[in-house]
């Protein structure tokens, strides 16, 4: 396993598929810089100097489309596995491509198959500031930590780590389990009201663990369907309006990348009927389910949230920053 690591690529992805024939698999393509970074969808990476941007191949072992499943499924347990040795802090993972902290996205993966090879790409926020674009809905381990880290090992590390973990998972289905297990205690998705486009289908409901094949179950009117595949398009969250400090660009922003928004406004004595009414037009012009809740000065805010949280089965959002 080697590491070649290029100032500037397109996209790591991009260039491993075209040129893995000159490497080995497990070789790894590290770049800088990477002005055509590839999301998944089809969407865009917006890359940043100082985020771990790789790709590494390996030949295709068994062709069920549920072991395709299963490969970003490793992939995310092993860099989260990694990363915690550098940053022990509260990893999630989101089925079944993402890794999350703090409710925001820290790096993707991107899985595409080639002539029979798996090329596997990741992006990990770690001592980059969040583009501007992405600021809401991403986080870095800079962000977080305020320390910088050496990528090369970070990269090299998750690679061995995916290498061990996914020969393992191959040769040992009890591995496997294990591995299921260690995800379900850190899915991000549970118990969150989510929406999914699969093929041309889009099915809304909550989400609940993944399966021993790496499925996601989903309740849907009472039913516990299993997804193999399929785009979260909509997540819901809960954003609590702060009258002065809120800023609605941000609230307009969220709505478009697609969040479902649970609007709040707490109401106490004395409140400004200039903030009712500024709630009152950004909820109507963007659509937002919304909700005043009346509470007495010195309630604690923190046990409404709680309760908002049950009720709508999302977790608060935090715009503040
Ligand atoms: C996603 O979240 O949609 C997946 C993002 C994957 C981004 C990485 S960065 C390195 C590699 N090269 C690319 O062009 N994309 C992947």
């Amino acid at each position: 396993m080697e590491i070649y690591s290029f100032e500037t690529l397109d996209s790591t992805n991009e260039y491993l598929k075209e040129n893995y024939f000159k490497y080995n698999e497990y070789d790894i393509i590290s770049t800088k810089i990477q002005p055509k970074g590839k999301g998944r969808y089809g969407s865009v990476w917006i890359s940043q100097e100082g985020m771990a941007l790789f790709t590494f191949y390996f030949k295709c072992v068994k062709n069920s489309q549920q072991d395709y499943l299963k490969i970003p499924l490793v992939v995310g347990m092993s860099a989260v596995k990694v990363l915690r040795k550098y940053a022990q802090l509260n990893y999630k993972l989101k089925w079944t491509n993402d890794i999350y902290l703090m409710e925001k996205k820290l790096g993707g993966i991107l899985v595409e198959k080639k002539e029979n090879n798996m090329f596997v790409g990741i992006g990990l926020n770690i001592n980059n500031e969040m583009p501007e674009e992405v600021k809401n809905i991403g986080i870095s381990l800079w962000n977080t930590t305020l320390k910088k880290y050496d990528l090369k090992r970070i990269i090299l590390t998750i690679v061995g780590e995916f290498k061990k973990n996914y020969e393992e998972i191959l040769e040992n289905k009890g591995e496997w389990l294990n591995l299921v297990k260690e995800i379900n205690e850190i899915n991000y998705l549970k118990n969150k009201e989510i929406t999914l486009r699969i093929g041309s289908d889009i099915i809304s409901g909550i989400a609940g663990d993944v399966d021993e094949n790496g499925q996601l179950e989903i309740k849907t009117e009472g039913i516990i369907k299993k997804i193999s595949s399929g785009e979260v398009l909509k997540e819901r969250i809960i954003l609590v309006f702060n009258g002065e400090n809120i800023n609605t660009k941000k609230v307009i922003h969220l709505k478009k990348q697609g969040y479902d928004i649970v609007f709040i406004l707490f109401i106490s004595d004395g409140v400004n009927q200039e903030i009712i009414d500024n709630f009152n037009a950004i909820s109507m012009e963007n659509m937002l389910k919304s909700e005043k809740i009346y509470i007495k000065r010195n309630d604690n805010q923190q046990e409404y949230i709680k309760w908002l949280e049950k009720k709508y089965n999302a977790k608060l959002f935090s715009i503040d920053e």
